[in-house]
């Protein structure tokens, strides 16, 4: 079955235009392995400049563009936030939803991370869902269980079928910007967790969902890591900003 490899950059509150010109004239020249997107998720006000420049430069089939973070509703009295059809406006493509820094920092709730994929996923974007356990979960075995009721509320929400139009990407909260990856092991039984924990829902399903790695992933480990059977491909924070870096990632990844 053919399964899309992903490799989302996620510039967070990072970057500026030298850099949306940069990663264009870098990207151009990738080598890109088969059935392969590459999604670059800048800060909001660099989107228009950056899907600009991606259908100027004739790149709408090899760059996608993302937006870091979206409102769960539609329009109204909520300042400072971004709707998912004001998006779709500026040719943005992704959405990324749930990152653990708006869990975190922002109180982001699973269930506001629900009501948010389906915002999404209503104005034609297809989201990015981060799920992921912390140190201290890990360490006292909650992995599945925090996994499984991160990704629960999405699934009653949605319903099942829609993840066929979803990415999930996998980020244990401890590797993110520590430099402290997971083994490709330890990533890929978690991978298989998931994939497995949607396929009770729907196998069919579960087998399309592209599954993502995200935490500390960089040019020397992308290789072993996109090797693993149920990892589709990565979500790159610090790595995403160094452009020779992020595209020796890109040109890393390979459709399963
Ligand atoms: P990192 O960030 O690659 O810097 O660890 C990943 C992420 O937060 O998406």
């Amino acid at each position: 079955m053919a399964r899309r490899a992903i490799v989302a950059a996620n510039w967070k509150m990072n970057g500026d235009l030298a850099l949306v010109d940069t990663m264009i004239s870098e990207l151009a020249n990738v080598e890109l392995q088969e059935n392969v997107s590459v999604v670059v998720c800048p800060s909001s006000p660099y989107l228009s400049e950056l899907a600009s420049k991606v259908k100027s430069n004739n790149l709408s089939g090899i760059i996608h563009v993302g937006a870091q973070n979206v409102s769960e509703h539609q329009s109204g009295a909520y300042t400072g936030q971004v709707s998912a059809k004001m998006l779709q406006e500026l040719s943005v493509e992704f959405a990324i939803v749930g990152h653990s820094e708006r869990r975190c920092f922002y109180k982001e709730t699973s269930t506001q991370v629900a009501h948010k994929v389906k915002a999404v996923l209503k104005s034609g974007l297809t989201p990015i869902i981060c799920i992921g356990e912390s140190e201290a979960e890990r360490a006292t075995d909650q992995t599945e269980t925090v996994l499984a009721a991160q990704l629960q509320p999405v699934i009653d929400k949605i319903g099942i079928e829609q993840f066929v139009d979803v990415v999930i990407a996998y980020e244990p909260v401890w590797a993110i910007g520590t430099g402290k990856t997971a083994s490709s092991e330890m990533a890929q039984e978690t991978h298989k967790f998931i994939r497995e924990f949607l396929a009770k829902a729907n196998e069919t399903v579960a087998a399309k969902v592209p599954l993502l790695y995200g935490g500390s992933v960089n040019a020397s480990n992308c290789e072993e890591l996109f090797a693993q059977t149920d990892i589709d491909g990565g979500l790159i924070g610090g790595a995403s900003l160094q452009v020779e870096q992020f595209t020796k990632i890109c040109s890393a990844a390979k459709g399963k």
